[in-house]
């Protein structure tokens, strides 16, 4: 089955197309194509995701990118018979009239009366920035309707679980994806979303743990502004820490609290420890704001609390994680999420495989952020074993198939 892919729940924007099949109990898959276009540049100076322009520039860019990832694909496309009016009413009917740019370029592109060889669309319905995700979800349901190809909503964070058995992107060669057997137990870390999830089949998810505040990602962020880094802040910590770590002496003075560590649930907590760092910046070097880290502080002293706060988070999400495992005995480990591009967690994590003797599988450095590949296979998978409704707990959760967005 040929599957086109859309991203959009955040800041970027990720077209994918699949080749994707069960034989037996594998399941197959060719990579013909993926493409992300990131918007960092355009945010870093709100020093995080602005919303409105989010919006604005999926709508300018998931044109462009479909049409390249089909003709960079070589996909055949076969011309409608629709008629002029037609095409204009599908394009009317399922796009909002307040996505107005989103209009303008399908009415503008040929994607409108030429039909791709594909055989099914997944798009990211949430969790995600609204305004963002409104984008792909309309603009998925324009094809659908224009072409009369299925759309499936999928949830983003199921999309990084898919992320972690995706072990090689290399294009146009066909590769197994890592099996999985249940129970399965994954750890999602990203800029939203912080979570230990039960996974007892595909689609049967049970969150069981999950951040009381902060994701860690918005953690790593954060610390990041308040040393006057960039944005996003997690691979300049990530970078800084691991600089620090070369001197094998690390510093006394710089500690930092880890937060829930012996608490008996499977919950975080990340505000407080950037609440400790911000009292180690004013009370141990005087310093009051972003301005101030960066001109008073050397570069030793910011790396050493990235350091020192890089340690702090692993350490309680490798505590959290091995009591989770403790009691739900789970075969394998799926991490998933941006947090999970940090070499340090990495690191941890591939350790406590080997120390617990289960597969940690984590996803390949190109799918650990945000991308349409991991939306596609996600679409794909409960197009065929199970439906959305099978989702469990939704008390607590990101992972029930969240209700702000129908298709
Ligand atoms: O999954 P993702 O791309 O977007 C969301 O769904 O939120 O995650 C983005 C988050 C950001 O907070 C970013 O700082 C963090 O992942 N991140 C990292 C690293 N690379 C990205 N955090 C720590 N270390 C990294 N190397
Ligand atoms: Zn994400």
């Amino acid at each position: 089955m040929r599957v086109l892919g859309i991203e959009t729940s955040c800041d970027e924007t990720a077209i994918a197309l699949i080749d994707i099949e069960k034989r037996g109990s594998e399941i197959v898959y060719t990579v013909l194509g993926s493409y992300i276009h990131s918007q960092i540049d355009i945010h870093k100076d709100y020093g995080g995701v602005f919303p409105a322009l989010a919006k604005r520039e999926h709508a300018r860019n998931l044109v462009p990118l479909t049409k390249k990832a089909f003709k960079e694909a070589g996909i055949s496309m076969i011309p409608t018979d629709k008629t002029d009016i037609e095409i204009v009413t599908a394009i009317e009917s399922t796009v909002s009239e307040k996505e107005a740019d989103l209009i303008r370029s399908l009415l503008h592109s040929d994607l409108r009366f030429n039909i791709p060889a594909i055989d099914l669309i997944a798009v990211t319905k949430g969790p995600g920035l609204e305004p963002a995700l409104w984008v792909g979800v309309n603009f998925a349901q324009a094809l659908s309707k224009l072409w009369n190809i299925p759309v499936t909503p999928v949830n983003h964070m199921e999309g990084h679980v898919m992320g972690s058995i995706i072990h090689s992107i290399e294009p146009n060669k066909q590769h197994v994806a890592t099996p999985v057997e249940f129970p399965a137990l994954s750890l999602l870390v990203s800029g939203g979303h912080t979570e230990i999830v039960l996974i007892e089949d595909w689609g049967a998810y049970t969150v069981i743990g999950s951040t009381r505040d902060d994701a860690l990602g918005e953690a790593f962020d954060k610390v990041a502004r308040m040393l006057g880094l960039g944005y996003p802040g997690g691979p300049e910590v990530s970078r800084r820490a691991a600089e620090a770590r070369l001197n094998p002496h690390k510093s006394e003075a710089i500690t930092l609290p880890r937060p829930m560590i012996h608490t008996q649930d499977f919950d975080f907590s990340f505000s407080g420890i950037k609440t400790a760092v911000l009292y180690l910046l004013r009370d141990s070097f005087n310093v009051q704001n972003r301005d101030e880290a960066q001109e008073r502080l050397s570069d030793e002293i910011r790396n050493e609390i990235c350091r020192e706060f890089e340690d702090a988070v692993t350490e309680v999400v490798i505590a959290k994680l091995t009591k989770a495992v403790q009691a739900y005995s789970p075969t394998a480990l799926l991490i998933g999420g941006g947090v999970s591009a940090n070499t340090y967690l990495r690191q941890k994590l591939t350790d406590l495989g080997k120390e617990l003797g289960i597969p940690v599988h984590i996803p390949h450095h190109h799918v650990t952020g945000d991308n349409a590949l991991m939306i596609a296979v996600a679409g794909y998978m409960s197009s065929q074993t199970y439906t959305q409704e099978i989702v469990k707990n939704t008390a607590k959760t990101s992972m029930k198939a969240e209700g702000t967005l129908s298709l």
